[in-house]
């Protein structure tokens, strides 16, 4: 079965990768390379030991080339910009995008036949619904561009079900995956200035940058600072190959939380990184960001029970294998 992963040298991307070519799936990259280092497709390949077709294109552009080319069985679309602050500065440039681009692909799987499509939603969705989210919830709150466009994209899906009963769709709403994967050799490492919480982290504790800004002291939380359902991303990245393998036989547009259920602060994170690096790392607490919710965690049993899914590494193998990840990808950039 050959798997086609847009955004696929991106951060979960990279990770879904690997485990799908670990799993004995095949795999077509297709990345604009807007938020990634070309250099991860080799590395990919050498993790792999395989080789790994790339075609270097945006999913708003004519996508025929790589359904002719290649047989295409099934889709993750993970392309996507994700910042939710930049998002509220740039709405037009998100709904572009990521709706547009999620549109353009469907078009074309659908000209083509190809009916299995793994979608990277996130929490975002959720907005300001009750504690612990559950994948019934209502999904119209969220509060910023980004998050609209995930949930317009979640009910372009359902609506493309019911037209079309023939389709396999998975619609996976993330919790906040860090860590990277075990060798060191893949991890996150965003272009600019980090949007998320634990590559802000790495960097500051690499020295790359200063100080870490954590968003809001003030939140109804015991220790002020937001809470987030942290999972790490090779868990994240296992779900896929679980939604892929639950959809083959079945039709549907079903939705799945994959996330631990459980939440740590800011502060808690930072500590533990401390903690377990032994590195100082400056901070100073700053104003709420805007389109931020407080606390934030799942529900994560509906995966469980159906897919045979749950997210296994700790907190503490997050944070070793994001500073294993930062720690070689500072030396090799020194060479
Ligand atoms: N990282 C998170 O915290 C998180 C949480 C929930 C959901 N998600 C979703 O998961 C997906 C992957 O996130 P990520 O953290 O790996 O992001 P990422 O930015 O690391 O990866 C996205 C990849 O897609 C590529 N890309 C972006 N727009 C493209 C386009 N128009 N055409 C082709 N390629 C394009 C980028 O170059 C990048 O390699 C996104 O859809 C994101 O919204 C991420």
């Amino acid at each position: 079965m050959n798997v086609l992963v847009t955004g696929g040298l991106g951060y979960i991307g990279s990770h879904a990768v690997l485990c799908l070519l670990k799993s004995g799936f095949d795999v077509t990259i297709a990345d604009n390379l807007s938020n990634c280092d070309i250099s991860v497709h080799k590395r990919l390949e050498e993790l792999s030991d395989k080789p790994i077709k790339l075609y270097t294109t945006d999913v708003r552009a004519s996508l025929s080339k790589i359904f002719e080319e290649d047989k295409i069985d099934a889709v993750i679309h993970f392309a996507a910009l994700k910042a939710v602050g930049e998002s509220i500065q740039k709405p037009l440039e998100y709904y572009d995008n990521n709706v547009y681009g999620a549109i353009n692909l469907l078009e074309t799987m659908s000209h083509y036949g190809v009916k299995s499509f793994v979608f990277s939603s996130s929490a975002v969705v959720y907005g300001d619904s009750g504690l612990p989210y559950r994948e019934d919830a209502p999904v119209s709150a969220a509060t910023n561009p980004y998050g609209q466009t995930k949930i317009m994209i979640e009910n372009i899906l359902q609506d493309l079900y019911r037209a079309d009963n023939s389709w396999h769709i998975a619609i996976l709403r993330y919790f906040n995956p860090i860590g990277a994967h075990e060798s060191g050799k893949i991890g996150e490492n965003p272009v600019g200035i980090p949007n998320n919480l634990m590559p802000y982290v790495a960097k500051v504790a690499s020295g790359e940058l200063k100080e870490l800004s954590v968003f809001g002291g003030d939140y109804s939380t015991p220790d002020g600072t937001g809470i987030r359902d942290y999972i790490h991303v090779c868990d994240l990245a296992e779900g896929h190959i679980a939604a892929l393998n639950y959809i083959a036989n079945k039709t549907g547009a079903h939705t799945w939380n994959l996330g631990t259920g459980k939440g740590y602060s800011v502060l808690e994170i930072v500590n533990t990184f401390i903690n377990i690096t032994g590195v100082q790392l400056p901070y100073k607490v700053v104003a709420r960001r805007a389109g931020d919710v407080p606390v934030s965690y799942c529900d994560p049993s509906k995966a469980q029970h159906e897919l045979g899914w749950q997210a296994t590494r700790t907190l503490t193998d997050m944070v070793k294998d994001t500073w294993h990840w930062e720690r070689a990808r500072t030396a090799d950039e020194r060479l």
